[in-house]
């Protein structure tokens, strides 16, 4: 579903340039739990703003379900992340005074789901998550950090994308509560969800079946896990 071929990213600024992403190459099948994992500064943030289509790359190609992405406009981009791509972000990026119902219902509002309609696929996303269900009608910033993570999660997924990304999803949680955020996603990519999650913490990306090691925008090592 995507194949890189020799993507590099590099920043323009006032009075330099800054290369960031020099020549990345991997290929992610569909079902795939992928770690992209590396120091911080190293452009993991970066690579996952291409992969997500929010931004495009300086030279290279791009294929998401065979679409090359690497040359599209901003408003096609729009159109590939509403149709392909959930993201889940370290600082969840809630509606504080929303429902936890309407924040995960909301990126259907731009989908033209019917209201009955938003409302019960919410339901059925955050009931994938496995937030309590007493918790649906309150205040996001009522919860804590692993519930609104959760929130996050089931917003990325109500769309059903092909697709879900994942900066640091964690980084905001204690070790035990992103344990529980990792579940989630291990649930999901079993149930065929493609997911790629990014981290600098080993142990987090140990939840994947394969790690991508990046430094210094290259990659290091491609390793998947053996099977048990
Ligand atoms: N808009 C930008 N302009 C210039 N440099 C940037 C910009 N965004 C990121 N960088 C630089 O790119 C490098 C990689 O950043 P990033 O992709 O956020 O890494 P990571 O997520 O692995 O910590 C860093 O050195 C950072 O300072
Ligand atoms: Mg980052």
């Amino acid at each position: 579903m995507i194949v890189l071929d020799k993507i590099t990213k590099t920043y323009f600024n006032a009075d330099e340039e800054v290369p960031v992403l020099k020549g990345i190459s991997f290929t992610i099948n569909d079902g795939e739990y992928v770690a992209i994992m590396g120091p911080s500064g190293s452009g993991k943030s970066t690579l996952m703003h291409i992969l997500g289509a929010l931004d495009t790359p300086t030279n290279g190609s791009y294929l998401l379900d065979n679409q090359d992405v690497s040359k599209l406009s901003e408003k096609e981009l729009a159109h590939i992340r509403k149709d392909k791509i959930g993201f889940v972000f370290q600082s969840f990026n809630l509606l504080p005074r929303s429902t936890v119902i309407r924040n995960v219902a909301l990126p259907l509002i731009y989908s033209r789901v019917a209201k009955e309609e938003r409302t019960e696929r919410a339901r059925q996303a955050l009931f994938s998550t496995g937030l309590s269900e007493d918790r649906f009608s309150h205040l996001s910033n009522q919860l804590s950090g692993g519930q609104m993570q959760r929130v996050a999660i089931a917003r990325a997924l109500v769309t059903n994308p092909s697709l879900i990304l994942a900066d640091e999803p964690t980084g905001n949680l204690d070790t035990a509560t992103g344990e529980l955020v990792l579940d989630t996603f291990k649930q999901l990519n079993d149930k065929g969800h493609t997911i790629v999650l990014i981290t600098h913490e080993r142990d987090v990306a140990e939840h994947a079946n394969r790690i991508i090691y990046i430094k210094d925008g290259s990659v290091l090592r491609d390793e998947a896990k053996k099977s048990s």
